[in-house]
């Protein structure tokens, strides 16, 4: 498992960051399901900043708005940029129970090696999260705008 710490300086030092995770995923082949990337931190943290860094990235010209309300926020891709069809930025804050993103239909995204999956709060569904997720953590130190990344799988 890889571990690495890595120091982001400001919104768009985050945004840079996920572009380049952006650009390490869809070099990569497919797997026998989707991609998912889970963002780890606390309120304020960075999480949506990270995604918009990553939607930007893939081609994404509408505005990236927090999932929150919505839960699952589906974004299409351009077949010009990517092979991958499209990534889904889903917010977990809300849900009262796992099974609730069950309902909204979250096994029919994960079984398509062809999406993108950015998951806020994913700690409530972990159970349904592939092995090899990439977990992003961010930690938000009490002062300043610095955060600390960390990767791991
Ligand atoms: N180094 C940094 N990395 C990311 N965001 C930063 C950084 N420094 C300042 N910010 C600011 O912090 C805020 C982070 O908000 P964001 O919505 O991305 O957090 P979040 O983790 O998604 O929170 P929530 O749990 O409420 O969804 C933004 O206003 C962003 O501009
Ligand atoms: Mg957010």
């Amino acid at each position: 498992m890889l571990k690495k710490s890595i120091q982001i300086k400001n919104a768009a030092a985050m945004q840079k960051f996920a572009a380049q995770m952006a650009r390490e995923i869809v070099a990569q082949p497919f797997d026998e399901h989707a991609k998912v990337i889970a963002l780890v931190g606390d309120l304020g943290a960075g999480k949506t900043t990270f995604a918009q860094g990553l939607l930007r990235e893939l081609g994404v010209k509408r505005r990236v708005i927090s999932p929150t309300f919505l839960i699952i926020r589906p974004y299409s891709l351009l077949v010009t940029r990517t092979r991958y069809s499209r990534v889904f930025h889903i917010d977990c804050y809300r849900l009262n129970n796992s099974d609730e993103l069950l309902s909204l239909g979250f096994k029919e995204i994960l079984k398509n090696p062809q999406h993108i999956v950015l998951i806020e709060w994913p700690e409530l569904i972990k159970k349904y999260l592939p092995k090899d997720t990439r977990w992003v953590k961010i930690e938000h130190p009490e002062k300043g705008m610095h955060r600390l990344v960390r990767l791991i799988g």
